[in-house]
């Protein structure tokens, strides 16, 4: 219980309840921006906009690239909540206030999460600039014990021990490739699995060999803790991550991983990332 500082779910009701009573739209999919993607949101129509220092019970992000807003609107006709900006461990947050909106989005009455995120390429075919779509993830600190779920279960969000073998949706991923592939991106379109790290520093040189023959294909700092609360009550998952910079492999390199290279990374794929998490939107099925 010392462990647990989450929230009731009657606290995640709360909230659900104060933001559906001011917006029309019940979204059926919900969005989480990365660094530097978050120009998704902005696509929305008709869009009622919640900034996290207002809603009751929510973090505040703190990071340079990140808006902290909650975006309700339409996309193509589909309802959507967008989350601008999300809480990292980094921040200092514990890991269940960094995942509590996934709780919030269910109790929305979102069916599906759409996880985008800037990531370094450990897969040495990866090229800045690549789409990784993530087929499966590696939670490092789940394994010193910081897992979002730790802490006494309740059960109306999900039973105790969730299964993770499945928590990447395959159709999904299938969309994605199909997608991409008719808005000719094969080129850059890749798949690969996701490791995340408490950060904020980024790794030395012989972490990234670590990761990279344990078989992690990117290392970020964020989205694995979401899904895993977002399959433990049952939403359907997509995950992406753009290839911001290459992880450093190498003594011999001149490269250094620095924030600002994963911002400008962004900016120049942005729209094309954008296009096709619409697409995305439109095509899926919404049950
Ligand atoms: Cl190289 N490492 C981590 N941990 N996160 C990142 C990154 C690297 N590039 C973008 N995000």
């Amino acid at each position: 219980p010392e462990a647990n500082k989450g929230y009731t779910y009657e606290d995640c009701k709360a909230t659900a309840d104060w933001l559906l009573a001011q917006t029309a739209v019940q979204p059926l999919v919900g969005i989480v921006c990365g660094s530097g993607l978050g120009g998704l949101a902005d696509m929305l129509k008709d869009q009622v906009v919640f900034n996290y220092k207002d809603i009751p019970n929510f973090p505040q992000s703190t990071v340079h690239g990140h808006a902290g807003r909650l975006v309700f609107g339409t996309m193509k006709g589909r309802a959507c909540v967008c989350m601008q900006g999300r809480f990292h461990l980094y921040e200092g947050y514990p890991i269940q206030k960094i995942t509590l909106p996934m709780r919030i989005f269910k109790l929305l009455g979102v069916k599906t999460v759409m996880l985008t995120n800037a990531a370094g390429g450990l897969n040495q075919d990866f090229k800045v600039g690549d789409v990784m779509i993530i087929k499966d993830h590696l939670n490092m600190p789940g394994f010193a014990g910081n897992n979002p779920l730790s802490g006494p279960n309740d059960e109306r969000f999900g039973v105790r021990f969730p299964c993770m073998s499945d928590a990447y949706d395959r159709e999904l991923q299938q969309l994605a490739m199909d997608v991409g592939h008719e808005l000719g991106y094969s080129d850059f379109l890749k798949e690969g699995v996701y490791c995340v790290l408490g950060g904020p520093s980024f790794e030395t040189i012989a972490e990234c060999r670590m990761l990279h023959r344990l078989g992690a294909d990117a290392v970020g700092m964020s989205t694995a803790h979401e899904v895993i609360v977002a399959r433990h009550c049952g939403m359907r998952v997509f995950a992406l991550s753009l290839i911001t910079n290459k992880a450093v492999m190498d003594y011999d390199s001149e490269e250094k991983a620095n924030h600002e290279e994963v911002l400008q990374t962004g900016k120049q794929r942005a729209e094309q990332l954008e296009r096709l998490v619409s697409t995305m939107v439109v095509k899926m099925e919404h049950n």
